[in-house]
């Protein structure tokens, strides 16, 4: 799957996050190596503290599914923002050569890989 259906499959799951104390809703899709792609939200909690990301939810929606190695993922949010640093680590686990888009509502996104976003981590090599 190129990046422009990925930002698409992030842009809608994005529909059915789960936002209603921040209005501030996250999708991600994430790209497996062996072509499956595993969609994630936000998930908030009326305890804030229990809210969990929507790269998370994607990430360990692919795990229990089996799947281990990620080629990227998208993430779409209004403004485009980057990943959270709790996301960051939760990605750098499965690879810092992870590509990372970045998609605002409309428009263009960016590009990163979760090395840049995280460096000098601490990772299952160190
Ligand atoms: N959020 C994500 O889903 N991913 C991130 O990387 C940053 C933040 C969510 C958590 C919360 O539901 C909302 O965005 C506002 O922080």
């Amino acid at each position: 799957m190129d990046a422009p259906d990925l930002v698409q499959r992030a842009r809608d799951a994005r529909a059915n996050a789960y936002a209603p104390y921040s209005n501030y809703g996250v999708g991600a899709a994430l790209l497996a190596d062996d072509g499956r792609v595993f969609t994630g939200v936000n998930v908030e909690n009326a305890s804030y503290g229990l809210t969990v990301c929507a790269e998370r939810n994607a990430v360990f929606t692919a795990v229990a599914a089996g799947a281990r190695s990620f080629e990227a993922i998208a993430v779409a949010t209004e403004d485009g923002a980057s990943c959270c640093g709790a996301c960051r680590q939760v990605l750098f686990e499965f690879g810092g050569d992870v590509v990372v888009h970045l998609a605002p509502a409309d428009g263009a996104w960016t590009t990163t890989t979760v090395a840049d976003l995280l460096p000098e981590a601490f990772g299952p090599g160190a």
